[in-house]
């Protein structure tokens, strides 16, 4: 989401606006803003695009010099205008990036105490909680609500009786606080005031910034002031929208263990699965005994992954499908069969197309998707939503990661439901699942040996990647990745079955990337890979720490962190993430724009 506030001596209303549109980029879904009329809150709130709210606002614009402006990409509850931000009571105003972990449970609390709710979301939840802990001093009232609340923010809090000045506090959400000439901002990122000012300062977890026209002081958690150092915006607007980062991809793929955190945990309760906060009856996966995965692309490879752990670990038949072929197959399904759609857009025609199918057929459908209120959230029955964030490049990331992490969840509900796994089996799983996301920043910090072994891949005419089991599907995404961005011809094979034709096209200096991160597959890979060699190929394998891999058959080795080989996708995903990205890098290319694709296909 994309936060923006402003206490000075101009009408709000424009600055937040134009601070907006700069921030659209992280979040689109509804947007909203309030001035503050010293001390009577006046705000407007609409769903869809940017456009709808400022059409709205000309209509009536709003009166005052302070106020504070959100633009959604929806976690709990849909993109409506009852869910846009601001949320609170006539005292109390908040915007919100982030996500409140414990907000059942405070909303429980707060129900208690009298206190009702006008919208489904986490943020109306902590907003409320911040009125009840308010008694007339604002930095005191923050202290004692956020010792409470747990998850991730970035908050701009508006007091009715405090009319000029914004707080801002943030852990994990980005916010800054900039200084003006007899105005002050805080915005998620610079981009959002930079025609106003380029001197800002960058709020450390815990920090409390109180603005006013006149100034910014900073407050530690204690209450007692900070010094901090001012800075100067040294990047441009498209930079700074990346945070830095030189394509949105790799920002993408950075965000990975933030973007799985924030997936998995809402579905975890007392260390188990607990689908209650998305709505799933109890027992919901129980009564199926087959499960139908259909999806396009990256979102079908994420299946792939699922359908192999659901399969292995709860032991029920699993088919995946790419939608586009569903449709004309005409599909044998049973109605104890249960049809996952994954989208991370919820837009794709095919897929849209497949579940409505599913649903002529009277299945059971539920939708894996990204995007709050998309077409295939609305449609199916069910919906478990990614907690990604917006993902803006082409190439799909980590939209991907977090498919996979929910297959895994879903796996482990259906295990211990069909009486395979224990609890307590169950419990190990699901805290190595949250370990997933520090795999993977094991897997970034070999990036600077990817772009370098990069370069060697960049002149290549054609390339394999092969693997086993888990690591055959993630040879097929890894394929997909590095054509999509890099256009470099390349084939993802089944390690064994190279041999029944393909093997004809390895010749010397043919790169093979060889997936050998399942253990008790490693013997049969490393003949395969003999076998490559033996015909000249140039082979980077990508295996986990302690595995010997000879110089005989490898000539690069890519070594990740031990762990255990059902989850060891997510770290492998990174590798190949970055291949694809440091290679298309090296060739030039358009990455976060590849040459005919859409992030969005809505023809079939
Ligand atoms: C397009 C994109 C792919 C994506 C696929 C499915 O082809 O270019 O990156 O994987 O659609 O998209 P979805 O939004 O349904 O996951």
């Amino acid at each position: 989401c994309g936060i923006i506030g402003y206490s000075g001596h101009r009408e709000a209303c424009g600055i937040l606006l134009d601070g907006l549109e700069r921030l659209e980029y992280r979040g689109y879904d509804s947007a909203g803003i309030l001035v503050s009329d010293n001390g009577t809150f006046h705000t407007v709130k609409r769903s869809g695009r940017l456009s709808n709210l400022r059409a709205a606002v000309e209509r009536h614009p709003l009166k005052g010099c302070c106020g504070m402006g959100h633009t959604r990409w929806a976690t709990h509850g849909g993109p409506t205008d009852e869910n846009a931000h601001p949320h609170g009571t006539e005292r109390v105003m908040l915007v919100h990036n982030g996500i409140i972990e414990n907000y059942l449970e405070l909303r429980g609390l707060l129900t208690e105490q009298g206190y009702s709710f006008l919208s489904q979301t986490d943020t109306e939840v902590a907003a409320c909680y911040l009125d009840y802990c308010y008694h007339g001093d604002p930095i005191d009232a923050i202290r004692e609500a956020l010792n409470k609340i747990e998850g991730a923010y970035a908050f701009v809090i508006m007091f009715s009786d405090h009319p000029d000045t914004i707080y801002a506090i943030r852990k994990d959400g980005p916010l800054l606080a900039a200084l003006g000439d007899g105005e002050n901002f805080v915005a998620s990122d610079i981009t959002a005031v930079i025609s106003y000012t380029n001197r800002y300062f960058v709020l450390d977890e815990g920090e409390i910034a109180v603005v006013t026209p006149r100034r910014i002081r900073i407050l530690g958690m204690d209450g007692k002031p900070r010094e901090k150092a001012v800075q100067t915006v040294t990047w441009d607007i498209e930079q700074a929208q990346k945070d830095g980062y030189e394509h949105f991809m790799l920002k993408e793929i950075h965000e990975q263990p933030d973007a799985l955190r924030h997936t998995i945990s809402p579905r975890v309760k007392n260390g188990l699965p607990d689908w209650s906060g998305d709505g799933l009856p109890k027992d919901f996966f129980s009564r199926f005994e087959r499960i139908q995965i259909v999806a396009c692309g990256t979102a079908m490879h994420a299946g792939m992954i699922g359908k192999t752990i659901i399969e292995k670990l709860a032991r029920i038949p699993v088919e995946v499908d790419i939608a586009s072929e569903f449709r004309y197959r005409d599909p044998i399904l049973t109605g104890n069969t249960l049809v996952i759609i994954v989208s991370q857009s919820g837009e794709t025609a095919d897929s849209l197309a497949a579940l409505r199918l599913a649903k002529q057929m009277e299945l059971s459908t539920l939708a894996i998707v990204n995007v709050a209120g998309s077409s295939i959230a609305r449609e199916a029955e069910h919906v478990l939503y990614t907690f990604a964030g917006p993902e803006i490049s082409v190439a799909s990331t980590k939209a991907y990661s977090v498919q996979i992490s929910l297959l895994y969840l879903i796996a482990f509900t259906l295990g211990q439901e069909k009486g395979l796994l224990s609890e307590e089996q169950v419990r190990v799983l699901t805290r190595q699942l949250f370990a997933s996301a520090e795999a993977v920043r094991g897997a970034l910090r070999l990036q600077e040996r990817i772009e370098m072994s990069a370069k060697s891949l960049a002149g290549a005419e054609h390339l394999f990647f092969l693997g086993r089991g888990l690591d055959y599907a993630l040879a097929c995404e890894g394929s997909l990745k590095l054509k999509e961005v890099s256009y470099v011809h390349c084939e993802a094979y089944a390690a064994g079955e190279l041999k029944h034709g393909t093997i004809s096209l390895i010749t010397e200096g043919v790169p093979v990337i060889a997936l050998c991160t399942q253990t008790a597959l490693l013997p049969k890979m490393l003949s395969n890979i003999k076998e490559t060699t033996a015909r000249g190929a140039k082979v980077f394998v990508i295996a986990k720490q302690g595995e010997t891999i000879s110089q005989d058959v490898a000539d690069t080795v890519l070594l990740l962190d031990d762990f255990d080989d059902l989850f060891m996708p997510f770290p492998a995903v990174t590798v190949l993430q970055l291949i694809a990205y440091f290679t298309a890098r090296q060739r030039g290319c358009d990455i976060d724009k590849p040459r005919n694709l859409a992030k969005s296909v809505t023809v079939e």
